[in-house]
């Protein structure tokens, strides 16, 4: 079959298409023909051994796992003799994160990583929900405790877990505000988003605006200016960025919540557990990925660069 491998760490460059083995299931394990794959912020981490954690989850000094990619879509070829819930010609999709090995012809999956694909979804659709669209939902609902009338802030927008954060947000009946960089602000818009602002012309926690709620995708900043923005009993929750910035909201927050009645929060993902969920909001129409290409199994490291810029809008998607 063909992937894109990748044998050392290092920019786009280093990702190669090659002919590699077919994977075979272990007994509690599904074969997938992977139809579509997104990209997602930790493959980028990991084509490049960065932070320093996944070198040593993932090797030093060369990737213990060469092909990347955890957010699949497609369809099941063959199961092991213990897999209860799937069987072949099943249309799945899922969040392989910790094993990998989405950007392949095919690949194997645990169960309890899959979900059933409605029809009405196509695989691209299905591809770019798993890791934004959980981080999304967890980050409002279980961390941020969302609650209608409120004033949300989303900063990183304009991404992947940004452009369902706010499609989500809108079913609580909240305001909300997107902030990202100039090109993404008609997109922002036209999706359903209150108020815009430029990050690059405006500080949104310098600007005498509060909120009762902030979703950070990017956490880039020092966790005293993201209080300076939260209004009384404010929530801020940071989905992931700077791990330096990470440190210092986790070493803080109960100072700053004793101190100012502000609370800081940090999401943790859990992989696959609301996709039943974001299956229904789909199917009523509640809730569409936004997708940036697809692009062509030979267009990744493309894709990746465009991925690492920043310049895409949603989640980049890669049809096999
Ligand atoms: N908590 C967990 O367990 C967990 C698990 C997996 C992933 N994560 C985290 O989840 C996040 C993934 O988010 P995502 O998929 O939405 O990322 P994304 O698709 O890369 O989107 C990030 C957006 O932020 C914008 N941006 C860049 N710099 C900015 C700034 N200074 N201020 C405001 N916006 C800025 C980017 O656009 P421009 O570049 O054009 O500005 C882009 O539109 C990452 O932080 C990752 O580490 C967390």
């Amino acid at each position: 079959m063909k992937a894109i491998v990748y044998t050392k760490y290092g920019g786009p460059e280093v990702l190669q298409i090659k002919e590699v083995e077919k994977p075979y299931p272990k007994d509690n394990e599904v074969l997938i023909k992977v139809y579509a794959v997104s990209i997602n912020d930790w493959d980028w981490g990991l084509l490049q051994g960065i932070p320093f954690i996944n070198r040593l989850l993932y090797g030093l000094l060369i990737p213990r796992k060469k092909i990347l990619g955890s957010d699949i879509a497609g369809r099941i070829e063959a199961v092991g003799k213990n897999v209860k819930q799937f069987r072949p010609g099943d249309e799945v999709y899922g969040d392989l994160s910790g094993k990998w090995g989405g950007f392949a012809g095919y690949v194997c999956a645990r169960e309890n990583a899959l979900a059933l694909k409605p029809a009405s979804m196509s695989f691209d659709e299905a591809a770019a929900i798993p890791q934004a669209a959980m981080l999304a939902i967890q980050g409002l609902r279980d961390t941020g405790q969302i609650q209608p009338g409120q004033k949300l802030l989303i900063n990183g927008a304009g991404g992947g877990v940004g452009t369902f954060a706010v499609q989500i947000a809108k079913l609580y009946g909240v305001e909300v505000t997107g902030v990202d960089s100039s090109g993404k602000l008609d997109m922002l818009r036209s999706m359903g988003f209150d108020h815009v602002i430029d990050y690059t012309q405006e500080d949104f926690t310098k600007n005498g605006q509060c909120y009762d709620l902030i979703l950070d995708v990017k956490t880039n900043r020092s966790i005293f200016d993201y209080t300076c923005a939260l209004c009384r009993n404010g929530i801020y929750v940071t989905v992931g960025g700077s791990m330096v910035r990470l440190l210092q909201a986790l070493f803080l927050r109960p100072w700053i919540s004793m101190i100012s009645k502000k609370h800081i929060r940090i999401v943790v993902l859990k992989p696959n557990k609301d996709l039943a969920y974001m299956n229904e909001l789909f199917e009523a129409g509640k809730v569409k990925p936004v997708i940036d290409g697809p692009y062509k199994l030979d267009e990744v490291p493309n894709a990746f660069r465009i991925f690492g810029k920043g310049d895409h809008k949603g989640k980049v998607v890669i049809t096999m």
